[in-house]
């Protein structure tokens, strides 16, 4: 089968900058007519997903996957694109080293991504380790960069924390195989959070170089952002809201932070069980209604009266009304009706609110679907029977799961449902067979098998492009 060369520059890769041109938020249309889109991201199984990552990221594959752009005017024939999601379960190796929990962050992050709406059936979401190609591309884009610039980019600081003689050569390569995730799939399209500004510039480079060197091969990939691309920490609106504050080990314990506390072995917390740890910092999609109710309260904001989105003057606040657009479907946090209360609300009146409107449109309908796909069930698509519809996206679907799926009404069922957050992925070992994963399991080897056609023909391609024997 001949492979059709794609011309330098197709898509133009410009990530959004305040006050310039160039915006890609909101939009992905393609190049030109005719020419097949090929969405593809990927989500570190790190963790139990939070509300950024459902805000920030899935919500743009949701839309991506069933229309034209992110707006959700076009509905396009789904037959010209192709939708490929992963686990980056490698990249996860770079910072959990025990394989019991990796095994179960693999089905955790599997779970969430398709109760979050990512539809089997029209996309292939597989494991990254089960398709060896992407290892292979990786090796061989790493022969067209520099440890130089690989040591400059913000995660590799972050995550070495200054100490680059000891961070692994895993972590500093890590976003080359980012790439190759890409770039396997000659991916045409992007959607990520704002955090990977920096590992898509460099697959761009990375495609670029090789397109230069060896032929125009990869199309030049375009970032999608969400409306909402860094949603804040609750308790340090300064940073995003992030996974990292979670254990790296089925042994690690009860390291408290300003975000994390450890609920007293005396007295229950509303949160959940004694003795539990809560990420104050942020909301997971499977926290039981007690947990979301307590993160809210405790979300820092500050002492000005009234309720306004003012980012720079009012961080926290103006946090809280972009997680309550978003959980609306609304675009921006100014359209939340009466500005969240305006002047008149007290930010304490306001927190209660959002908390139950985070439960009642996020929380609860994703946690029932995300508890059923735990549980070796199956879920109706998200957006079946119509979707989303216009430009906004909401999270209840048309199951009835925001309500029915399961019921969480009962103290005593919340209280059983809590244990599904931070502490879920310190329970037993789920093996790593697939077919003992019920309806995940299918939705993963048949994701595997769709995902290996097409990186074989293309790495066939590269090979072949590079002077390897294919
Ligand atoms: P990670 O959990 O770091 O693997 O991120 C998975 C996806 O969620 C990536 O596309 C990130 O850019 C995105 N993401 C992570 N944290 C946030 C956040 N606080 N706000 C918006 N998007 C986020
Ligand atoms: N590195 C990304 C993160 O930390 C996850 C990821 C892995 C990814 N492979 C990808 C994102 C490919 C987009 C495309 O969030």
């Amino acid at each position: 089968m001949s492979t059709r060369l794609v011309g330098r520059g197709f898509f133009r890769f410009s990530w959004r900058r305040r006050g310039t041109e160039g915006t890609r938020r909101g939009q992905a249309t393609t190049g030109s007519a005719g020419e097949r889109r090929v969405i593809l991201s990927g989500v570190q199984p790190s963790g139990v997903p939070h509300l950024g990552n459902v805000f920030g990221a899935m919500g743009t594959w949701r839309q991506l996957m069933r229309h034209g752009d992110t707006r959700g005017e076009t509905r396009r024939d789904t037959r010209d694109s192709l939708s490929m999601f992963c686990v980056a379960d490698l990249h996860a190796l770079t910072v959990t080293p025990d394989p019991r929990l990796l095994r179960r962050r693999c089905r955790i992050t599997a779970a969430a991504l398709v109760a979050c709406g990512v539809d089997p059936a029209q996309s292939a979401l597989f494991l990254q380790s089960q398709v060896p190609e992407h290892t292979e591309l990786s090796w061989i884009l790493s022969c067209l960069t520099t440890t130089a610039r690989l040591s400059h980019l913000h995660q590799w600081k972050e995550k070495s924390r200054g100490r680059a003689e000891l961070g692994s050569l895993g972590l500093l390569t890590y976003p080359v195989l980012q790439a190759a995730d890409i770039l396997l799939y000659r991916a045409t399209h992007v959607p990520v959070g704002e955090d990977q500004a920096q590992h898509l510039e460099l697959t761009l480079d990375l495609a670029r170089a090789f397109n230069h060197r060896y032929g125009n091969y990869f199309p030049l990939p375009q970032a999608v952002l969400s409306d909402f691309p860094r949603i804040r920490s609750l308790q340090d609106p300064s940073s995003k809201m992030s996974k990292s504050q979670l254990p790296t080990s089925t042994t690690s314990s009860t390291s408290t932070t300003s975000s994390t506390t450890t609920t007293s072995t005396s007295s229950p917390s509303p949160a959940g069980r004694p003795g539990r740890r809560v990420s104050l910092g942020s909301v997971l999609l499977c926290d039981s209604d007690a947990a979301v109710r307590l993160k809210l309260r405790r979300a820092v904001t500050d002492s000005l009266p009234g309720v306004s989105y003012e980012p720079a003057r009012r961080p926290g606040v103006s946090n809280l009304l972009a997680l309550h657009a978003a959980a609306l479907g609304l675009r921006h946090p100014g359209l939340v009706p009466g500005g969240g209360g305006g002047a008149t609300a007290t930010p304490r009146g306001y927190k209660e609110e959002l908390a139950e409107d985070l439960l009642r449109l996020v929380v609860r309908p994703l946690r029932s679907r995300f508890l059923r796909l735990m549980a070796g069930e199956s879920v109706p698509p998200l957006d079946g029977g119509g979707g989303s519809g216009g430009g906004g996206l909401t999270w209840t679907g048309s199951d009835g799961a925001s309500d029915g799926g399961k019921e969480f009404g009962s103290c005593e069922e919340e209280e059983e449902e809590g244990e599904m957050g931070e502490e879920e992925e310190e329970r037993g070992d789920v093996g790593g067979d697939l077919s003992q994963w019920g309806f995940l399991g299918r939705v993963l080897e048949e994701g595997r098998e769709r995902a290996s056609r097409v990186a074989v023909h293309n790495l066939r391609e590269v090979k072949r492009l590079v002077g390897l024997p294919p």
